[in-house]
């Protein structure tokens, strides 16, 4: 009987500290996570006025009729792939050129995340753009651009 309750109470307590253990641990990491994303948004915030508030403005909302507000793009709020693919290879025949060598996959991943986050309006537009994934595209030609121009 004794040894019954004992093994409860320790069963119990086993389980009470796996709960602490993991719930620190995905908040530490979590904290980690927000810190990342803070600084890269700082980074992309100091990108965007280095090299594209000259035409877009520090608040997004271009010149129009020439440089448009990327508040209602559909490039800044779709998918991830053609945003930066647009800030790769820019829009040949307009002023919007292309900054694959001008910026390194840090920076451009950082600005376009700046770019959604600040713009974006929908949640999917929100994520952190990775510097692989300016990587992979600048090896990948965009076959189509469905509905893109
Ligand atoms: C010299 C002016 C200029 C600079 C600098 C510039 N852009 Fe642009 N950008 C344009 C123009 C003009 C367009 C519209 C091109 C078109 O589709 O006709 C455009 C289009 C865009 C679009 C697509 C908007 C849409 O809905 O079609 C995005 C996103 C964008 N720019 C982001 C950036 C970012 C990020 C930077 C800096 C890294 C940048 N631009 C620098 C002029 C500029």
């Amino acid at each position: 009987m004794r040894v019954q309750f004992n093994l409860f109470r320790l069963r119990l307590a086993s389980r009470a500290i796996t709960i602490i253990l993991v719930t620190w641990i995905t908040s530490t990491s979590y904290a980690a996570n927000q810190r990342d994303f803070t600084a890269i948004l700082a980074q992309g915030k100091q990108v965007f006025a280095d090299n594209c508030a000259g035409c877009h403005q520090l608040n997004g909302s271009g010149l129009r009729p020439i440089f448009p507000p990327l508040q209602h793009s559909v490039i800044v709020a779709g998918p991830a792939k053609i945003n930066i693919q647009r800030i790769l290879n820019g829009k040949p025949g307009t002023p919007m050129q292309a900054f694959k060598d001008q910026l390194s996959d840090a920076d451009i991943a950082a600005v376009i995340t700046y770019e959604r986050y600040t713009w974006g309006k929908k949640s999917s537009a929100k994520a952190l753009i990775t510097p692989q994934s300016v990587n992979t595209e600048r090896h990948t030609e965009l076959k189509s651009r469905r509905g893109f121009k």
